[in-house]
């Protein structure tokens, strides 16, 4: 796969450090919380499985599956999940995994939801990885590993039409792949 490839943005044993990094922050930030972790699938599958590990916390996993929607490479901004699939947050703090903040549509549509619904006691977010753009909807992650360009990426969990997900690093595919 790797050669479908146009260049590789970050590799594994730099995504591993930062998740070193990123773990401890989280840690420490939610020492004696009681936290549940809810990951945005398919795209945070992965980074939600390296990062988890390295938190040694009775956190509670909850996931949800998000379709947003592609017109090619760019947000339509329409999202679709299954609202009656949020956990119950009542008196738990709550942490949302993605895997990049592209838009914003994704992240807003969740939290909108929970902030009507069911009121955590905190609502935080993590991103992988976070594009430097003007965003349609001003969301803010409070965790970020990556900052990178606005260009479309692929590996770690990130696809391009449901494939690359299962690259162990992040890189930009080649025009013709
Ligand atoms: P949003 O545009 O911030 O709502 O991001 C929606 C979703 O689009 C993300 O969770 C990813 O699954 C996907 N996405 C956005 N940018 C990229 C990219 O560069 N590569 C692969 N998927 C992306
Ligand atoms: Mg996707």
């Amino acid at each position: 796969m790797q050669e479908h490839l146009e260049k590789i943005l970050i590799r594994e044993e730099e995504i591993a450090r930062r998740l070193d990094e990123l773990a401890a922050d989280i840690t420490h930030d939610y020492q004696g919380k009681d936290l549940t972790v809810l990951a945005i699938l398919n795209g945070s599958l992965i980074f939600m499985a390296d990062l988890l590990r390295r938190i040694p916390l009775p956190l509670e996993l909850d996931c949800i599956r998000v379709k947003s929607y592609h017109g090619g490479k760019t947000s339509t901004g329409q999202v679709e999940f299954d609202r009656t699939a949020l956990p119950n947050l009542r008196n738990r703090h709550l942490l949302l995994l993605d895997d990049i903040l592209d838009s914003g549509h994704t992240l807003a549509a969740i939290i909108d939801t929970i902030r009507t619904g069911s009121a955590p006691l905190s609502l935080r977010s993590c991103v992988l990885l976070r594009k430097a753009k003007v965003r349609s909807r001003p969301v803010e992650a409070d965790y970020v590993g990556f900052d990178i360009q606005d260009e479309f990426v692929v590996g770690y969990g990130l696809d391009y039409q449901e494939r690359y997900r299962n690259l162990p690093l992040i890189g930009v595919l080649k025009e013709q792949a």
